[in-house]
């Protein structure tokens, strides 16, 4: 690893003072848990044995599923840190697969290990030709996010007797085939919804210059790779890879707790991340932009927004976690202005509109009072659409990204030791216990 020890983190775990409960008369004395930064946990695993009872956390919002080094947020002061390293550092001056690297082994590669990652990457980048046979099974019209799920779930037919999840060869094996190969499922999911050829990975370039010539080349046509829109796309890359303990890296975590193999795990990932309530706002912000239309409809639309029982949100604008700005969205807003100047789109209506749309809400009290800000989803939205790539690939391309972040995090569950199947418990509210009764004798 290419770190000396002075730049190590410091991982020890401060003492800190238990938590008393008590339910009546009964008392149980819970240690309280402090990580390197970040509040503090209350660890119940004693709650039911010493108080017969449960915790109860719908949405697990307050509670913190597992131990994890990989990924820390603070989303009042808008810092997103991966093993310790800023996101902006990461996205201004990292590739996407340094970042892979980091997320998955803890450190930055040095030079070699990172040369040795990136052709180990070109070399699993290949599908078995086989798997060309399951895209002739899917609807000319299929979405490509099911392509992708079903198709990541169907490499497990491909790798597993051969799997050992017990043994890290094994496990990081897994790891860099799901990081090379998803992106060419993707890239291979859009061909087909176009009914073009698909394009083979090509070693000469980098991930995300392979991504977009896996996307755009032609038979008929040369395509070149313009290394601003690259570049931007790599970003994206970056600013997806991980995000904690979010709803498909917490499903990947319990899928993989059951033993089950690593591309079903992924590909139940895969399936969280497709609902629209997760990897969906940046299709949303492009459909809000069509929808107002031209610059003269933003007060309009503005006032629609502000007028809580229109109950129509600025899509792009406010987050669940982050309350004074997103750190990802500050570096995809210089992006984009990238992007623009590049592809010379500053009379686009579309973005037109988006930068005048920002003006607007951002010196608005309304959104000043309610601390909301444009997130990630308000630029990559609109810089993928500079790139040519349409709405239904947007969820992909996260996918594909975010796959970093997921075997990452299963490889840290499985290596947790002591590691155990996720089995949550309830509130049952249903039927106390009672007889059948055979038909003769039902209402
Ligand atoms: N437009 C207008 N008003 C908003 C918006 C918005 N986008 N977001 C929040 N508000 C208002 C709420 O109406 C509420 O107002 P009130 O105090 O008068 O009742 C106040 O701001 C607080 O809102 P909450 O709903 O409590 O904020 P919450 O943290 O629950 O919501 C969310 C976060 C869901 C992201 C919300 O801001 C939203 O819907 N944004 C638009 C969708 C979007 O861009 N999602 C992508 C998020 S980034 C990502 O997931 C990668």
């Amino acid at each position: 690893m290419a770190d000396n020890d002075t730049n190590r983190p410091d991982t020890t775990q401060k003492m800190s003072p238990s938590a008393t409960i008590s339910i009546g008369t009964r008392q149980a004395e819970l240690p309280v848990r402090s990580g390197t930064i970040g509040p503090d946990v209350v660890d119940i695993r004693k709650l039911a044995q010493d108080l017969g009872v449960y915790s109860f956390d719908p949405g697990y919002g307050e509670t913190a599923s597992c131990q994890s080094s990989i990924t820390y947020i603070d989303g009042d002061e808008g810092v997103l840190l991966h093993r310790g390293y800023p996101i902006d550092q990461l996205a201004m001056n990292a590739s996407f697969p340094e970042v892979a690297y980091l997320l998955l082994y803890g450190e930055l590669p040095n030079a070699q290990e990172y040369c040795d990652f990136r052709e180990n990457l070109k070399e699993h980048a290949l599908l078995h030709e086989q798997i060309r046979n399951f895209f002739n099974g899917f609807r000319r019209d299929a979405h490509p996010m099911a392509i992708l799920c079903g198709t990541v779930g169907a490499l497990s037919a491909f790798y597993h007797d051969g799997i050992d999840i017990s043994n890290p060869a094994s496990r990081d094996l897994s790891a860099r085939r799901l990081i090379a190969k998803v992106p060419t499922i993707a890239a291979w999911a859009y061909k087909y919804s176009q009914g073009e050829p698909f394009v083979y990975p090509n070693d000469d370039y980098s991930f995300s210059e392979n991504f977009l010539a896996m996307m755009f080349s032609r038979p008929n046509t040369r395509y070149r790779v313009n290394p601003v829109l690259a570049r931007a796309m790599d970003r994206i890359f970056i600013l997806h890879a991980d995000h904690e303990q979010n709803a498909s890296t917490s499903t990947v975590r319990l899928v993989g707790s059951t033993g089950a193999n690593p591309f079903a795990c992924i590909a139940a990932g895969i399936a969280a991340l497709w609902g629209p309530a997760h990897g969906g706002a940046n299709e949303a912000v492009l459909a809000m932009l069509e929808q107002i239309g031209k610059r003269e409809n933003i007060p309009a639309f503005i006032e629609q927004v502000k007028n809580r029982e229109s109950g129509v949100r600025l899509m792009g604008f406010g987050h669940r976690v982050y309350k004074n700005f997103d750190p990802r969205a500050k570096i995809l807003q210089q992006t984009y202005h990238e992007v623009v100047s590049e592809l010379k789109l500053a009379h686009d209506p579309m973005f037109d509109l988006a930068i005048e749309l920002e003006r607007i809400a951002v010196e608005d009290p309304y959104f000043i009072q309610r601390k909301l800000y444009p997130n990630v989803d308000f630029y990559s939205g609109l810089i993928l659409r500079a790139l040519g790539i349409p709405t239904s690939m947007f969820t992909v391309l996260f996918a594909v990204a975010r796959t970093v972040g997921w075997v990452s995090q299963w490889r840290e569950m499985i290596e947790e030791p002591g590691q155990r199947i996720g089995r949550p418990r309830q509130l049952y509210t249903g039927a106390a216990r009672r007889d059948f009764r055979p038909f003769s004798n039902r209402n």
